[in-house]
């Protein structure tokens, strides 16, 4: 074997040793939040969704794809740098810019590359640039940041406005800096303390930067995010976002002011040398953003499912995470193996879809099962979910006993 695949096999064979290699389960959405398994033809209730609000499986979307694809077809010219903006990408720039109370908005394939892509880009940019950057940030985020040599990055303990002032406190006032956190932290359910982190990024001269990829849609004025719920959206400098979650499709963005949207659009690698989203794909995403705006309905039914199985599981004694304070509701497990058992034991059992969440995406120990309901579960499916995990914790229990 080529010494190349020699190493790569080695790294796999390694995870698979440390019960961190990764199964995909094969599993086909039929009628969301049902879904069925090809390999048994089994049908089962998917309760690992980050389509928060069903949007994706709604008729209004498969209606307005179809119509779409009559009117754009499937593909797009190229790069924006190449073939242009279409008026659907500036229209949807424009909404997001005002949805997010900014002065101007960008574009980019998916959420992971709006991080990567604007951070490194302004690493790049802004050469003398302290980076603090909350120590649960998503992996596009310590991407971005992971990228530039020069690039000067330190990490604040989760939501900790101690270790983050005591950080700002060593840094020269003068020194550009940028905040960075999540509003809504997917693992966790746990909420920053963004009117907090405002106050600090004034005092010490910052700039913010907050990732409202779980907080889009759900949260906030027509589902304008978490710091809008707060009233704070208009102090954070950047906002970033995701239309592949609540928003039920596929690309991301960053919003914020002319000049920064400027800069990125003309240094940033990620934004500039690939291919722009297909105008039927903008088409679909401005009608669900659209939709969101005006519509409620699915906001008022997530929280009050989301209200109802919090306490169902608390009732039934589960391990909820009590940092959870979103629509994303953790079990603890704490250890891999009982993790990826408690998963298989619901799938096999009770026909439940839940993600056992091992390392590298949470700590060593905290592995959990990541539940996140949607407005389309009945109360049927919560019962059934609950009798499952109480029985699946009975049979396998916290610390592998039966
Ligand atoms: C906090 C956070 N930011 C960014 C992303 C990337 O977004 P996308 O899935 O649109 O690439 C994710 C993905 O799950 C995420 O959890």
């Amino acid at each position: 074997m080529n010494i190349i695949y020699q190493k790569l096999q080695g790294e796999i064979n390694q995870l698979k040793l440390n019960g961190n290699y990764r199964d995909f389960t094969q599993i086909d959405v039929v009628d969301f939040p049902q879904a069925k398994l090809p390999t048994s033809d089994k049908v089962v209730t998917i309760w690992s969704t980050t389509d928060y609000l069903g949007l994706g499986h709604n008729s209004m979307t498969k209606t307005s794809i179809s119509k779409a694809v009559e009117q754009y077809g499937t593909g797009t010219v190229g790069s924006r740098n190449i073939g242009g903006s279409s008026s659907l990408h500036i229209k949807l720039e424009e909404t997001m810019a005002e949805i997010h109370n900014k002065e101007a908005a960008l574009l980019f394939s998916t959420g992971y590359g709006a991080n990567d892509g604007t951070l490194s880009c302004l690493a790049q940019l802004i050469g003398d640039c302290v980076f603090i950057s909350d120590e649960k940030n998503h992996a596009s985020i310590i991407n971005g940041l992971r990228q530039r040599a020069g690039c000067i990055k330190k990490i604040f303990k989760h939501n900790d406005l101690c270790h983050l002032e005591q950080i700002l406190q060593t840094i020269d006032y003068e020194t550009p800096k940028l905040i960075i956190f999540e509003s809504v932290y997917s693992m966790d359910g746990s909420v920053a303390k963004i009117e907090e982190i405002i106050k600090l990024a004034k005092q010490y001269n910052a700039l913010t930067y907050l990732d409202e990829v779980h907080a889009v849609g759900v949260y906030g004025a027509g589902g304008a995010g978490y710091a809008n719920e707060l009233g704070l959206d208009g102090q954070i400098d950047i906002i970033q976002g995701t239309f592949a979650k609540s928003y039920g499709v596929v690309g991301g963005y960053i919003t914020g002011s002319r000049v920064l949207i400027d800069a990125v659009r003309s240094f940033c690698s990620n934004f500039i040398f690939t291919t722009s989203m297909p105008p039927m794909l903008v088409s679909i995403i401005l009608a669900n953003v659209n939709y969101l705006k005006s519509s409620n309905k699915e906001r008022i039914l997530l929280q009050q499912n989301v209200n109802n199985l919090r306490q169902n599981l608390l009732k039934h004694k589960l391990p909820l995470m009590l940092e959870s304070a979103s629509h994303i509701l953790p079990i603890f497990v704490g250890e891999i193996n009982r993790s990826k058992q408690i998963a298989a034991y619901l799938l096999n059992n009770y026909n439940i879809y839940v993600q056992a969440i091992n390392y590298p995406s949470v700590e060593k120990g905290t592995e959990r099962l990541r539940i996140s309901i949607t407005p389309l579960h009945s109360q049927d499916d919560i019962n059934h979910l609950i009798y499952g995990l109480v029985d699946a914790f009975a049979k396998i229990g916290l610390n592998g006993s039966n």
